[in-house]
């Protein structure tokens, strides 16, 4: 299917902003902020947005499935509204990590790579996020940061999301 079909006109526009910043024959270079993108708007990926996209770039499929399901950051099924993503390499881990995991698993009532029954949270564990000084550390939907995540902190943030 075509990416034409799949994507709003803006997010077509933005992937063609990102194109141009490399040449031609280098289309490949774009297929993570493509891939970023298409998940802004829909959430998660599918097979037909992935190979559209690699069609789109001109590269095989194959090298788009790789990129995407080897970040954490891309969605390959449906989130909930919020999708967490906790953290656990080693300088979060003995700060705490798992601790605050914990608290937030407890809290929301829901395990890793669960969705709470109301569709709002997803929690996710994660990879480091080069903010190890800020450590424990969380992600809110791959852009908002959380540092030092104490059960206060925590629940400010939570709080924010309701
Ligand atoms: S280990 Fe958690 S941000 Fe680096």
């Amino acid at each position: 299917m075509s990416l034409h079909n799949l994507l709003s006109a803006d997010s077509l526009k933005q992937i063609d902003r990102e194109v141009a910043k490399y040449p031609a024959e280098q289309s490949r270079s774009a297929v993570m902020s493509a891939l970023r993108i298409a998940q802004v708007e829909k959430q998660f990926l599918t097979n037909d947005l992935i190979e559209a996209i690699a069609i789109y770039l001109h590269i095989a499929p194959m090298m788009a499935y790789e990129v995407a399901t080897f970040y954490n950051m891309f969605n390959m099924k449906p989130v909930g509204k919020y999708k967490i993503t906790v953290c656990t390499n080693l300088p979060c881990a003995l700060s705490g990590g798992y601790t605050s995991a914990d608290y937030l698993k407890k809290k929301l009532g829901i395990g890793f790579n669960e969705t709470s029954a109301d569709g709002k949270f997803t929690l996710k564990e994660g990879e480091c996020m080069g903010a190890c000084g800020y450590a424990p550390v969380m992600l809110v939907n791959n852009h908002s940061m959380c540092n030092h995540m104490t059960p206060e902190a925590i629940d400010k943030k939570l709080a924010e999301l309701e």
